[in-house]
């Protein structure tokens, strides 16, 4: 019998739904007698490493069978050293830096005894009006696969067992990006067959990748809330998937199966959530309470109970709990260590997009300008830049941009600052005489604007994802100036800039880049390094575009350039069928604001050649496609080189474009190189109507470039070998 095969043979039931039970730690007293009692099995949101091993003591040494506890945080983008907000980190297109992030933020929150994270968060997100867009890998399900599973690596590291590994958490299963009109929370509706070919991906990446828990989501899917809902859970989940791991609830989400109108009561909750497979019920106590009179009246059975403790026991046999439940702490706590400082400027460099660089306004040359005017609220905040989800570091360990950039250059550049307004949401205009007075006088004005952290995040959705309060007045009022304007964007989400671009010279979007944003946004800005982020997300236009997605169906009546018509052009009383009769809008062009995969660089990077290895494609074998990609500008930099494909004809409506790959490669100016990337067929495989995974034959469009938009295209068709 194995190791725990036995320890569940002694357990009473009471120690049973114990371990199922996850509790908040507010009260210190009433959680250290329930951890004696066995009335708890894990615990979420204690840190102090000193109570942590008093609590792992209890558990251990004065509990009957002296089983160690879990001990849950939301480490989302860092613990101590904070990187770029998730989505951020996403721009990076890499998934060595995400897999280290990951690493790192394991290393110091295993320092303080936690050994479970309830991330990755993979949800598919394209409404950026949804505030946990900031916490998603954006809106492609490939994108998302491959750097969701590099979080997974890294926060587990080889072995669970570890010292500095941590167990990971996909999550929100599944389908909670769907929210309807981004608000958060809300009801989700998606067809079986779009949920497992955009939605379900991920999941099953991260599965396959062997992270160790899941995540029930909050949401309501298709009329039945995930939490009970037994066909995700158990069906695809377990059966389909063969994932063995335990699932948590989301916070409250059992008895919130009684709010959504799902259940009569709490007992009922407790039921369904059991029937569906839920393990572990986060912060309540409907389990608790309900579970034993479930199982006296046979409605949930010993066995049920007995197949969920065992996976809870297994991950915490797995990461080494029995032996090792306590922690000592190799970190210092008030100083940062260099090396994770060092990653971090590493990924929020990397991270920044360039959205904008007319007339070469960047990089900016300390030899050529002698004054600059730094202007905004974001401009000189440790807080604001850190995002959501930052709990354990110090705003004070942040270096603001005005800070980096005032240590950048020296006394050679005279540096004036003013906030103009006092928040990212402020009204009161009275900051804008001093920010244009500096304004006035300084060679470039640089604006440092966007989201304060809270405006994005959980439960934190705008119906309007312009920039916040007046800072839109006040690029106006520096505009005005007649000084070129080079803008900094911090935000947690998309931020719809048509009205803004004209006004500005050049823009870089930063997300919330963490705590070394200052440095990493100075060194690009003067063109230490050149920026080489791509947008994770669609930027749409204005908030009526919404949902937009580079991966779109091409429906009967696509959107053209040759067909649109803008509203302005109308004639009066003009016929019904003059009209271009397209999927589009009329008071606003059908294409976004800037695309998937979009950024620039200060170098321009030239692609020719594209080549298929073969025409012809069996069905099982793969395709070679090559691009010879050359540096022609003036910057050593790296590019994000993407490929994309289009499966012409479908059983299922196919997507114009699709991501298959993409590679960061380095290339010094005035070289070039030959990418290569293979695809197997399996590759091209989508859920069919009979929800079957399958390659079918037909001819295949292939695109590689800097962006989803990209034109540089061959193709291939796939066959089905004859004997
Ligand atoms: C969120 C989860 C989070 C949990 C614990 C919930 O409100 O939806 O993502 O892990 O709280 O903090």
């Amino acid at each position: 019998m194995s190791f725990v095969s036995s320890l569940l043979a002694q357990m009473t039931l009471k120690e049973k739904i114990g371990q199922m039970s996850q509790f908040n730690n507010d009260d210190d007293e009433k959680l250290e007698n329930s951890v004696k009692n066995d009335d708890v099995g894990s615990v979420i949101n204690e840190v102090n490493i000193d109570v942590i091993n008093e609590l792992q003591r209890l558990a251990t040494q004065e509990s009957r069978l002296g089983i160690p506890l879990l001990i849950g945080r939301d480490v989302i983008h860092g613990f101590n050293t904070i990187f770029p907000i998730p989505l951020g980190q996403a721009a990076t297109w890499s998934p060595e830096l995400v897999e280290t992030c990951a690493n790192i933020a394991a290393i110091e929150s295993s320092n303080s005894g936690i050994n479970w994270t309830f991330a990755p968060m993979i949800d598919i997100s394209r409404d950026p009006r949804w505030g946990r867009i900031a916490e998603s890998l954006g809106e492609d399900p490939y994108l998302c696969s491959v750097l969701g599973s590099a979080m997974v690596n890294g926060f587990q590291g080889e072995n669970l067992s570890d010292k500095n590994s941590i167990a990971a958490c996909a999550k929100h299963f599944a389908g909670y990006g769907a929210s309807e009109s981004g608000r958060d929370y809300n009801t989700t509706n998606i067809p079986e067959n779009e949920f497992r070919n955009v939605y379900l991906p991920p999941f099953k990446a991260l599965a396959d990748a062997g992270v160790s828990t899941f995540m029930a989501s909050f949401s309501d899917l298709n009329g039945v809330p995930v939490t009970g809902n037994s066909w995700l859970l158990n069906d695809v989940l377990r059966e389909e998937w063969k994932y063995p791991g335990p699932v948590v609830s989301d916070w409250g989400s059992i008895p919130q199966l009684v709010t959504h109108g799902f259940c009569v009561d709490e007992e009922s909750a407790a039921f369904e959530a059991c029937q569906a497979g839920v393990d572990i019920e986060m912060a309540s106590d409907t389990y608790a309470k309900n579970l034993p009179l479930l199982i006296k009246n046979n409605k949930v059975s010993l066995e049920q109970i007995d197949t969920m403790v065992n996976r809870i026991l297994l991950l915490k046999f797995d990461l080494g709990l029995f032996d090792t439940p306590f922690t000592e702490s190799t970190l210092l706590e008030e100083k940062l260590n260099s090396n994770h400082l060092n990653v971090a400027k590493q990924v929020a460099t990397k991270s920044c997009v360039l959205l904008k660089n007319s007339k070469q306004t960047l990089p900016l040359s300390k030899a050529k300008i002698s004054s600059l005017a730094v202007i905004g609220p974001l401009a000189d905040d440790g807080y604001e830049q850190l995002g959501t989800w930052v709990f354990d570091a110090k705003p004070s360990q942040s270096i603001t941009c005005l800070n980096a950039i005032k240590k950048h250059v020296g006394d050679s550049v005279d540096v004036s600052f003013s906030k103009g307004l006092e928040t990212s949401r402020s009204i009161n205009q009275e900051g804008f005489n001093d920010a244009r007075q500096i304004a006035l006088s300084a060679d470039v004005a640089l604006m440092i604007l966007g989201e304060e952290a809270i405006l994005s995040g959980e439960a934190h959705c705008r119906s309007n994802i312009d920039l916040p309060g007046c800072q839109e007045q006040l690029i106006n009022a520096i505009y005005e100036t007649g000084t070129p304007i080079v803008l900094v964007i911090m935000a947690g989400r998309p931020i719809t800039l048509e009205k803004v671009l004209p006004k500005v010279d050049a823009v870089l979007f930063a997300w919330h880049p963490g705590t070394m944003g200052g440095p990493a946004i100075t060194e690009l800005l003067f063109g230490e390094t050149c920026p080489s982020g791509k947008l994770p997300v669609t930027f749409p236009r204005n908030v009526g575009q919404i949902p937009l997605y580079y991966s779109q169906k091409n429906t009967g009546r696509p959107a053209s350039d040759a067909t649109f018509v803008d509203i302005n052009d109308i004639k009066v009383r003009a016929p019904q069928t003059s009209l271009g009769m397209t999927c589009a809008h009329l008071d606003t062009h059908f294409s976004p604001l800037f695309p998937f995969g979009f950024g620039l660089s200060y170098t321009q990077f030239e692609y020719k050649n594209i080549k298929v290895n073969k025409h012809l494609v069996n069905i099982g074998e793969n395709v070679e496609i090559t691009v010879t990609i050359s540096n022609v500008g003036n910057f050593d930099s790296e590019e994000v080189v993407q490929l994309y494909i289009r499966d012409l004809v479908g059983s299922v409506t196919r997507p114009v474009k699709e991501l298959k790959g993409f590679q960061r490669v380095y290339l010094p100016a005035g070289q070039s190189e030959k990418i290569v990337f293979t695809v197997h067929t399996d590759e091209l495989a989508f859920y069919n109507r009979q929800m079957k995974l399958k390659t079918e034959a037909g001819l295949f469009n292939v695109w590689i470039g800097s962006n989803s938009d990209t034109e540089l295209k061959t193709e291939f068709e796939v066959v089905i070998q004859q004997d």
